[in-house]
């Protein structure tokens, strides 16, 4: 446990500084955007989507980590855009976010708007940059932007995002549709992660599938966890507000079963994930450490 908790810090650390790499210079006319960009991107975080993307890279078997890089960056980009978004006084109108002032708190909602549109589209000018690796297959990377696109989008985070929205003030939604949203709103992004990182290093389909499956299966518990923490979670530890989907009259998956019932939901879903990503490769232990501790995160 203490050797897994070193390793995750050392490699969060190896994150950010390819995170780092890719961030654009605060000059010109557009200062003020790319300020508020880094704002977010520089605020810390668990990384999660990237270092995932990084050991399923590894865990099929890829080397040359300098093709994974720009995608790496690129979820990270369009990850912190989504939270820039949606701290927004338009939508959950939140004022912290990891111990931080919400970017509209410190740059206005309008700078807030384009500082996340910014990280969007900066994100697939990053990703290209894949292209420029000597050592690059091509359809690889054509396959991995695909996959990006489409996980970010109306069929992916958006989507879920929009169900989200429909979904307030509602007490009548069903298991479905909450898991519509969990599925979309959060799952996608670290469905999107682990397929990356399997597709740049040449899987086949049937595994890139198989990461598929896992995602989903850990970005719906880790949104139940989530929601779990927005009632029991400690605001300091958060660095965010606790009672946001109280206050939003959220519709989540803790409203409709309870704490107890949903912590069993958290387990249940991360052992399925788990037998998975063991089928997958037997170069998994760390990966699989990883989904083990989101089960009990407190942060
Ligand atoms: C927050 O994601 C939004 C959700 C999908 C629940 P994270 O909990 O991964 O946020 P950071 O990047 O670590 O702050
Ligand atoms: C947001 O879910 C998921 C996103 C796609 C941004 P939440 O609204 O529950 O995330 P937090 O609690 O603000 O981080
Ligand atoms: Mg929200
Ligand atoms: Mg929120
Ligand atoms: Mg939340």
């Amino acid at each position: 446990m203490a050797e897994f908790k070193s390793e995750l810090e050392s490699k969060i650390v190896e994150v950010e500084n390819v995170i780092k790499k890719f961030l654009p210079e605060e000059e010109g006319y557009q200062k003020t955007v790319l300020e508020a960009m880094n704002y977010s991107m520089l605020a810390g975080g668990k990384r999660l989507r990237p270092l995932m993307m990084l050991e399923s890279f590894k865990m099929s078997g890829g080397t040359d980590t300098s093709v994974v890089e720009p995608f790496m960056a690129a979820i990270e980009m369009i990850h912190n855009y989504s939270l820039v978004h949606d701290d927004l006084p338009a939508m959950d109108n939140d004022d912290y976010r990891r111990g931080r002032k919400t970017t509209h708190k410190v740059y206005g909602a309008g700078m807030a708007t384009l500082a996340g549109d910014g990280l969007l589209n900066y994100a697939f000018e990053t990703a290209m940059k894949s292209f420029d690796v000597s050592s690059v297959d091509e359809h690889r990377v054509i396959k991995a932007l695909r996959i990006l696109a489409q996980k970010a989008g109306i069929y992916g985070m958006v989507g879920g995002q929009c169900a989200d929205i429909v979904a307030e003030g509602k007490n009548s939604s069903s298991e479905e549709e909450i898991i519509f949203i969990h599925e979309h709103k959060t799952a996608a992004m670290i469905e999107s992660s682990l397929m990356i990182g399997a597709v740049l290093a040449g899987a086949d389909d049937e595994t890139v599938k198989k990461l598929e499956k896992t995602g989903s299966n850990v970005g719906i518990a880790f949104q139940i966890q989530d929601d779990i923490l927005d009632v029991i979670g400690d605001e300091e530890k958060l660095g965010k507000p606790v009672g946001s989907d109280e206050k939003n009259e959220k519709t989540t998956y803790v409203r409709l079963h309870g704490v107890d019932n949903s912590s069993e939901e958290v387990r249940r879903l991360s052992e399925e994930a788990l037998e998975i990503i063991k089928s997958v490769s037997s170069n998994s232990g760390f990966m699989c450490e990883l989904v083990e501790s989101l089960i009990s995160r407190d942060r």
